[in-house]
């Protein structure tokens, strides 16, 4: 065969598929709902979101430091491109924790999503059924997780883990994850209590107070123990005031406010709760599961003394989410977990804290090439998912963006905002000079 022929028979692979997809409807005058562009996709998603949905999900701890660092990580790495190496076909798969993954890229969990969609967590299972990536479900999520679990259509999924103050409840959701299909049990370890996130506060707006992202909650036995526990045990000791509300009975302003806002809440937490709307209206359940929630999340308490024990209570891999500095790292490893993932939950907890990417570089280089790494918090772009590969990630979560892409155009939007990251990726590996992405190393990079 000629070097012509091969060249005609290769696949034109998926970063250039992507490119006609796009040009061509192009030049018949029709533009990307979704832009390529991921300060654009920000920019286009906030118009498309409500202030509060916008406060929770693009909102960070404190002044937005952490965020800004864990960009700042990225900026000051360059790719050094090579040149004559004919590499027409790459190969963009992997393996992780026995999963396959077509591309080194999983959909990061992400809280409250409803409030961007109806049936978000829905759409964004079937965004990534779409485009063959995993999606890590979210604790904090919007839909039961086997509701979830169907629409993933047997493309992997992991779940996510808040280690609750309960430990039933624990062993309920794992128990639960393992039966709906999950293939890995992440738990999140930055986040015992939630971060100081300056935009929610400002609006004074946490979603789980109104019963949105508490459906894995909702729909777990052990936990609707509790809540019936709760309703029987208030009605036992007679209706509770506005105190109990978090409010000043000495300012009436206050009062008129939240008589007003408190109807929105009210009905916020019926239609989120399980049941019909009208029903449960009428019941203290809603309320009572809701305070339930903000009493048993998350585990301050929660120590290595835990973690130990995961091995006895699943046979699911499991993955340590939130470790930053390289002793934690060790330790995780040496406790016999299967992997981390290097993150700062999107700079959402500790503000002034180290970038993610910057973690990772420390944490490779004291751990070594074997323990499996994921890492998040940063990443935005194909470019962005070479350069921590290139540092040592074994695959990347990708959390905001495709929430952008929800709020652009659903579960389409999901699936579109993967393909151009996958797709950036693919024309990166394909013009730098790397066939796999085992071919992703150290060395094509500089740090300058
Ligand atoms: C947790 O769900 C968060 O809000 O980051």
């Amino acid at each position: 065969m000629s070097t012509h022929d091969a060249e005609r028979s290769a696949p034109i692979g998926v970063g250039r598929a992507r490119q006609n997809a796009i040009y061509r409807p192009g030049a018949l005058g029709v533009a990307p709902t979704v832009p390529t562009d991921a300060l654009e996709l920000e920019r286009r998603a906030r118009r498309a979101m409500s202030r509060r949905a916008w406060a929770y999900i693009a909102g960070g701890a404190g002044g937005g430091a952490t965020m800004r660092a864990n960009r700042e990580a990225f900026d000051r790495w360059q790719v050094i491109p090579r040149m004559l190496h004919a590499t027409t076909e790459r190969d963009l798969s992997t393996r992780v924790l026995g999963t396959d993954l077509a591309s080194p890229v999983l959909l990061a969990p992400v809280g409250a999503a409803g409030l961007v969609s109806d049936e978000a967590d829905l759409q964004i299972a079937r965004g990534a059924h779409a485009s063959g990536v995993p999606y890590v479900f979210s604790c904090q999520g919007c839909s039961p997780m086997e509701e979830t679990a169907q629409e993933m259509a047997g493309t992997p999924f992991w779940y996510q883990l808040y280690w609750s103050t309960d430990e039933q409840l624990v062993d309920s959701m794992i128990g639960r994850a393992e039966a709906a299909g999950a293939e890995a049990l992440v738990v999140t370890l930055d986040t015992t209590m939630l971060g100081w996130r300056t935009q929610d506060l400002d609006l004074g707006s946490l979603p789980f107070a109104r019963g949105q992202g508490i459906a894995q909650y909702t729909s777990d036995p052990r936990f609707m123990a509790m809540v019936r526990e709760r309703v029987a045990a208030a009605a036992r000791a007679g209706a509770r005031g506005a105190e109990a509300l978090g409010l000043d009975p000495r300012r009436p302003v206050d009062l008129v406010r939240a008589a007003k806002g408190g109807a929105g809440t009210v009905v916020s937490m019926s239609r989120e709760h399980p049941g019909g709307l009208r029903a449960n209206l009428r019941s203290a359940e809603p309320r009572a599961a809701v305070e339930t929630f903000l009493d048993i999340y998350s585990n301050p308490g929660l120590s290595w003394e835990h973690i130990a024990t995961l091995r006895e209570r699943t046979s699911l891999p499991v993955v340590l989410k939130g470790v930053l500095h390289e002793d934690d790292a060790r330790r995780a490893l040496d406790s016999g977990v299967d992997a981390i993932v290097v993150s700062n939950h999107g700079g959402r907890q500790v503000d002034r804290s180290i970038g993610a990417l910057d973690a990772l570089v420390r944490i490779r280089a004291a751990i070594g090439p074997e323990p499996t790494v994921l890492m998040d918090s940063g990443v935005r772009s194909g470019a962005d998912l070479f350069i921590a590969l290139a540092l040592g990630a074994d695959a990347c979560l990708l959390g905001r963006p495709h929430v952008y892409g929800l709020a652009l155009d659903g579960a389409a939007g999901v699936s579109a905002v993967i393909d151009n990251v996958v797709a950036e990726l693919d024309l990166t590996m394909g013009l730098v000079g790397t066939a796999s992405i085992a071919d992703i190393t150290r060395e094509l990079l500089i740090e300058g």
